[in-house]
Parts: C-alpha cells; sequence; structure tokens
C-alpha cells in the first residue's frame, strides 16, 4: 500500500522533466529543503539526508531511496518521480509504492495523515483563494519561474512608467539610487545609464538572479549592488541614498506606512522620491487582471500624499502624466496604446525629504 499523484503536462518528456527538477529544487528550498539534482544527487532536510538519488534518467525517471523516519533507521522506501509520453504531452507521476510501519499498521492513522497532509492541502491549492494568491506570487507578487524570468527581463508594458519615471527623477551621474522591488532590473539597467550608482532590494530570489545577470557589468564595476529583501525593512544605514524609486510594487506592500518610512530614513537629506503604482481605472483591464486586480490596493491620489506626508516627507504631490507619449517611444503595439491614454494609467507619487 502506498501513494501516487501524477498531473499530465502539455510539455514534451525532456522539458517535462527539467522544468519539474527546476521548480521541484525551487519549491523544496522554500519549505527549508534541498534538492541536490543529478546522478549523485540528495535531497536533505537541514542535515539530515531524506533522500538519495539511486536512479536518475532524464526525461524518464528518478529514483530516490528515502528515509522519511530518522527515529527508524530500517524504514527505507523507494520514491519515484515518473515521467511518461501521453498523447500530446507527458504524464508526471510521483509514487512511493509501500508505506511501511512508519504509522503502524491502522488504516485510520494512515487515513488521517493522507487527509490532513495531502488530501486537504490539495484541495485548498485547487481553491479560489490559494490559487489566486499562487498566480498572484508567481506573476507579479514575488514573481517566479521560466516565464515569470522571461517577462521581467524585458517588460515592455512597463517600460512607458521608467520613461515618466526617469523624466521627473532628473537622474545625474553623482545620484546615489535605491530601487525598491526592482523585479528583473529593467528600469535599472535604463536609470544606470544616466551614469548614476544605485543599489535595489527585491524578496523574489528569481528576480533578483535576472536583475544580477541583466545588470552584470554594472554590477563588476560596482556601480550597482542587489539584495534578496523586504521593503518594510530596508538593509541599508540612515541617510545613503540621494533618491528612490518603487514602480508596479506600492499596490502589493501590505504595510505602506512602514515602507514609506523606511525608504525616507535611508534618505539623505534633500532625497527624492518617485513612485509609480497602477491607479484604480486600470482594476481589471490588461495592465491589472484577476486575480491581481483583487489582491492589490489602488490608492486615491490624496491617500498618496497623505501616506507620503505621515512618513516623514515633505512636498508630496500626486501627478498623472499622460502616459501614451512614453508608450509610443517605447513601442507598444498601436493596438494597445489605448491602455496609456488619458491621464488614468497611473498615479506618480513624488516627494522630497526634507534638507538636514
Ligand atoms: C509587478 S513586479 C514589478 C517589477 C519591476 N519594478 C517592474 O516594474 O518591472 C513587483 C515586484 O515587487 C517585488 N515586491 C513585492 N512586494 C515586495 C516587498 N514587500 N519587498 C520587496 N519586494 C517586493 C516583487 O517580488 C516583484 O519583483
Amino acid at each position: 500500500m502506498g501513494i501516487r499523484t501524477s498531473i499530465d503536462l502539455k510539455l514534451d518528456l525532456s522539458s517535462a522533466f527539467n522544468a519539474l527538477v527546476g521548480e521541484l529544487s525551487a519549491a523544496l528550498s522554500e519549505l527549508g529543503m534541498q534538492f541536490e539534482a543529478g546522478v549523485h544527487g540528495r535531497v536533505m532536510e537541514g542535515s539530515t539526508e531524506v533522500g538519495r538519488v539511486i536512479g536518475w534518467q532524464p526525461g524518464e525517471q528518478i529514483l530516490l531511496e528515502w528515509h522519511g523516519a530518522d527515529w527508524q533507521p530500517a524504514e527505507v522506501a523507494t520514491v519515484e518521480l515518473r515521467f511518461e509520453p501521453i498523447e500530446g504531452g507527458t504524464r508526471v507521476t510521483l509514487e512511493r509504492p509501500e508505506w511501511g510501519s512508519v504509522l503502524g499498521d491502522q488504516g485510520d492513522e494512515l487515513a488521517g495523515w493522507f487527509a490532513s497532509e495531502v488530501a486537504a492541502p490539495l484541495l485548498r491549492a485547487m481553491a479560489p483563494g490559494r490559487l489566486g494568491d499562487w498566480i498572484t506570487d508567481r506573476r507579479a507578487r514575488r514573481p517566479s519561474g521560466a516565464q515569470a524570468r522571461a517577462f521581467y527581463r524585458d517588460p515592455l508594458y512597463h517600460r512607458p512608467n521608467f520613461k515618466a519615471i526617469l523624466q521627473v527623477l532628473g537622474l545625474r551621474h553623482d545620484d546615489y539610487l535605491l530601487e525598491v522591488g526592482c523585479g528583473g532590473g529593467a528600469f535599472l539597467e535604463e536609470a544606470l545609464r544616466s551614469g548614476c550608482k544605485a543599489a535595489a532590494i527585491d524578496h523574489s530570489r528569481d528576480m533578483v538572479r535576472v536583475a544580477g545577470e541583466l545588470n552584470r557589468a554594472a554590477i563588476s564595476q560596482n556601480r550597482l549592488e542587489i539584495r534578496e529583501g523586504e521593503a518594510d525593512s530596508l538593509p541599508y544605514p540612515d541617510a545613503t541614498f540621494t533618491c528612490a524609486v518603487m514602480t508596479g510594487v506600492f499596490g502589493f506592500i501590505s504595510n505602506p506606512l512602514k515602507a514609506l518610512s523606511e525608504i525616507r530614513r535611508v534618505l539623505a537629506g534633500g532625497g527624492r522620491l518617485v513612485l509609480f503604482t497602477g491607479s484604480k481605472e486600470l482594476r481589471g483591464t490588461p495592465a491589472a487582471p484577476e486575480p491581481m486586480a483583487s489582491r492589490l490596493h489602488f490608492y486615491e491620489d490624496q491617500e498618496l500624499v497623505e501616506l507620503a506626508r505621515k512618513a516623514g516627507f515633505d512636498d508630496a504631490k500626486v501627478e498623472r502624466p499622460d502616459f501614451e507619449q512614453f508608450a509610443r517611444e517605447v513601442g507598444i503595439p498601436e493596438e494597445f496604446l489605448g491602455l496609456f491614454k488619458g491621464n488614468a494609467g497611473g498615479q506618480l507619487l513624488i516627494a522630497r525629504k526634507q534638507s538636514a
């Protein structure tokens, strides 16, 4: 008696294998486990070896010797990840054929384990709340995976916002810029053309990786440093930067006052902040579709100004530029220019920290 679960993917065998290995490594890492892939690979939970690769056939099978219970070292099982061709794709199956005696031989205990550890989390994962959160995280709130990495490396539809910010910011070569939530680093790449120095954080490991790859030259010249970090606890000393930027991030921030206060703290006297956030007119459009739309906070102009003042900024104001010209400049296709027309596309919060 064992456990078997499978999913059918519209991917060929080799793509399914590579995707699963990459995604499983990332997902286990989030859960505090390390999957070292390959012929001599293993699965670690802290310093404990839980599984050891005993069969590795790319596109076909991964076989693990599994030590599910360190208090019963003789209890060794096999866990198989199997890849089989099916019409139009690949079936991926995870199977542990024998359960063994860890839970005793009581069917009730196994039923309880299956219900609470497998079936209930699976049902929750497929229900609207968790699925909506997963999609929102995956695509925008904490982007991860191959599609997100490709998108944020060159986010064409964000470039009009970048242009609007850069126009207001007027970067000089002696500026030291902070970007909070830098995604794949495309804004940084444009900003660094001014000759300035910069630092950036993002809480997505994948985004930090992409942003680093895209801006490799600036990093090696010590003009840029990118870290994994949270907007509400910036890893920099007080009064470090001359200016700060946040674009496409603020609507996801759960403690906006804390985030703005942190930016103010790390700005030097006279330092300026320019923040772009999508306005509520975008809710439900391709710029802010579901399930992201209902997980984003859309602000009134006045709310943004008040938050900035509460955080200690002076001269706070909101501008709503016409993004259409910027959209034309960056090459948004004609049929999508409508998304950028008028002043409903987004808000620029512009604020300054008083000079010391
Ligand atoms: C929609 S993406 C925008 C990325 C980039 N600024 C752009 O415009 O292309 C939002 C980014 O903010 C990051 N982010 C969201 N909340 C964050 C937080 N609390 N701390 C740090 N980064 C955050 C996400 O990981 C993601 O990379």
